[in-house]
C-alpha cells in the first residue's frame, strides 16, 4: 500500500513524514470559523476525513469547500451543540457516512454578553452554560458511544475550555 507523505523542505535536506491522521475520522464542532476551522483544515491536511459541524451553515460549507480545494476530505453537518438530538444525529450521520469515529473536537462555543455584573442578562448566562458546558458534555456522551469503536486505539476527545 502506498501511503501519502508530508514532505518538509529545510535548508540542505528533505524530511518526509507520514500523515499523522491518515484515514482517521474526526468531528469538529464550531468548525465554521476560528479555532475549529483551523483545526479542521489541519486535520484534513494530515489525512483525516473531517466532519465540519457548526450552527452556521454558510461558514461551515465554506470551510468544507476550502478543505476540498486543498485536496482534503470533508463534509458539513449542521448541528446546534446545545441540542441533545443534534449531537446524537451528528455522531450517527458521521458513523453512517465514514464508517466510524476516531476523534471528536468539541470546540463549539460562544463568548456570551459583555455587561456589568449587576446588569448581566440571565438569558445570556443560560445560553453560555447551555452551549459551553452542557453542550460539551452532551457532545462527549454522544461521541463516547462511538469513538474508537472497533478500532485499535483508545478514545480521544478534546474540549476547548
Ligand atoms: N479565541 C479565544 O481566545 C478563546 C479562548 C478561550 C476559549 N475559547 C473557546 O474556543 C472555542 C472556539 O473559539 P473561537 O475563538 O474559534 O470562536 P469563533 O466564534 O471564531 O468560533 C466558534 C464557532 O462555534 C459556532 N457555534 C456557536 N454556537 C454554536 C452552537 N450552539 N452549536 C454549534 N456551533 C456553534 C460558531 O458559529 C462559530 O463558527 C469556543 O468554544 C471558545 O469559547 C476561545
Amino acid at each position: 500500500m502506498t501511503k501519502k507523505k508530508n514532505i518538509i523542505y529545510q535548508t540542505n535536506k528533505i524530511i518526509i513524514m507520514e500523515k499523522v491522521l491518515e484515514n482517521k475520522v474526526a468531528i469538529i464542532t464550531g468548525a465554521g470559523s476560528g479555532i475549529g476551522k483551523a483545526t479542521a483544515t489541519l486535520f484534513a491536511k494530515e489525512g483525516a476525513r473531517v466532519v465540519v459541524s457548526d450552527i452556521d451553515e454558510k461558514n461551515g460549507n465554506n470551510a468544507v469547500e476550502e478543505i476540498k480545494r486543498n485536496g482534503g476530505q470533508a463534509f458539513f453537518i449542521k448541528a446546534d451543540s446545545s441540542k441533545p438530538e443534534d449531537n446524537q444525529a451528528l455522531v450517527e450521520q458521521t458513523v453512517k457516512h465514514f464508517g466510524g469515529l476516531d476523534i471528536a473536537v468539541n470546540n463549539a462555543g460562544i463568548g456570551g454578553p459583555l455587561s456589568a455584573t449587576g446588569d448581566y442578562p440571565i438569558d445570556g448566562w443560560q445560553k453560555v452554560i447551555a452551549i459551553n458546558l452542557s453542550g460539551i458534555l452532551r457532545n462527549a456522551l454522544s461521541d463516547s458511544c462511538h469513538v474508537g469503536k472497533g478500532r485499535k486505539h483508545h478514545q480521544r476527545c478534546f474540549y476547548s475550555r
